[in-house]
């Protein structure tokens, strides 16, 4: 199995070719089930199809997909699905299924929390959050706990015997073990990282993850990588890394991304 190298096709097809148990870690950012076509404004060839008939049908075009992505993960591998409210629930239900990783190695359900425009009041609260579902293959599984600032109430020390604290520009704080919730800035109009690919993911989001539930030298796979976000994130990290996208374009850009940035060699393969 070839690493740092970037297949363009249908994940499922390509997916087929990988042997069984070969990734640590995969994360996968597919479509949302959001029936609509996803482009940037002047890039026009940048686009992909969020488009199915319902929830079901959704579904039934995951399922496939996701048993070979079950079948090529390591038994301590781990698996983050990002998705949003159209389909989190239904597939939160046939992630928990016992073909593929049960509902008891689910491990939690992440709320990403972004600000983007178009926050006006409306008729419902406004959605600005994504879902990323969390599951491992077993028990025995690779995770660095990561920490984070907690500020103290009015930003002062509070001086409990035992407690480690800090102070920074805000103010006094302790360090806890990091919560489900993440606030992590969306890829704007003015971001450095945009490559004006449709719902590109922060590379922080990406970072978090991976720094997270895999080792140095792991593998990482995204079966979906649009503009090759995970794919950067693990090489920044020194992890080794596998990226799938149907979209020629998707598959240069990534290419370029990687090369540009990191100046290796990446391999790219048409199906
Ligand atoms: C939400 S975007 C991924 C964005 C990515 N996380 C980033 O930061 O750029 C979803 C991607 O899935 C790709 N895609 C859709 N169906 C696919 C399939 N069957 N196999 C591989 N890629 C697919 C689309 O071309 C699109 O680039």
């Amino acid at each position: 199995m070839r690493t740092n190298t970037i297949y363009c096709g249908d994940c499922l097809d390509i997916l087929r070719r990988l042997p069984d148990a070969c990734v640590d870690l995969i994360y996968i950012d597919p479509p949302f089930g959001s029936n609509r076509d996803h482009a940037v404004m002047g890039k026009a060839h940048r686009r992909f199809n969020d488009r199915f008939e319902d929830v079901d049908a959704y579904l039934e075009y995951m399922k496939p997909r996701l048993l070979q992505l079950y079948r090529v993960l390591k038994p301590s591998g781990s698996f983050y699905y990002h998705c949003d409210w159209h389909a989190s629930h239904y597939v939160k239900v046939l992630l928990d299924g016992e073909d593929l990783f049960g509902y008891r190695n689910f491990q939690n359900e992440i709320v990403w929390c972004y600000k983007s425009g178009g926050a006006s009041p409306g008729k419902r609260f406004s959605r600005k959050h994504d879902i990323i579902l969390f599951y491992t293959k077993t028990d025995r599984y690779t995770f660095h706990g990561l920490r984070e600032k907690s500020y103290n109430r009015g930003f002062k020390a509070y001086r409990f015997e035992g407690v480690e604290e800090y102070c920074d520009e805000a103010g006094w704080y302790t360090l806890v073990g990091m919560k489900d919730y993440w606030e992590i800035g969306m890829v704007g109009r003015t971001s450095g990282e945009r490559l004006d690919y449709p719902t590109q993911k922060p590379l922080a989001l990406l970072e978090r993850i991976i720094a997270a539930s895999s080792n140095e030298g792991d593998v990482v796979l995204d079966a979906f990588c649009g503009c090759g976000t995970t794919l950067a994130a693990a090489e920044k990290l020194k992890r080794k890394w596998i990226g799938m996208d149907i979209s020629p374009v998707a598959c240069s850009l990534s290419r370029l991304r990687l090369e540009g940035d990191y100046g290796i060699k990446v391999n790219l393969q048409f199906k």
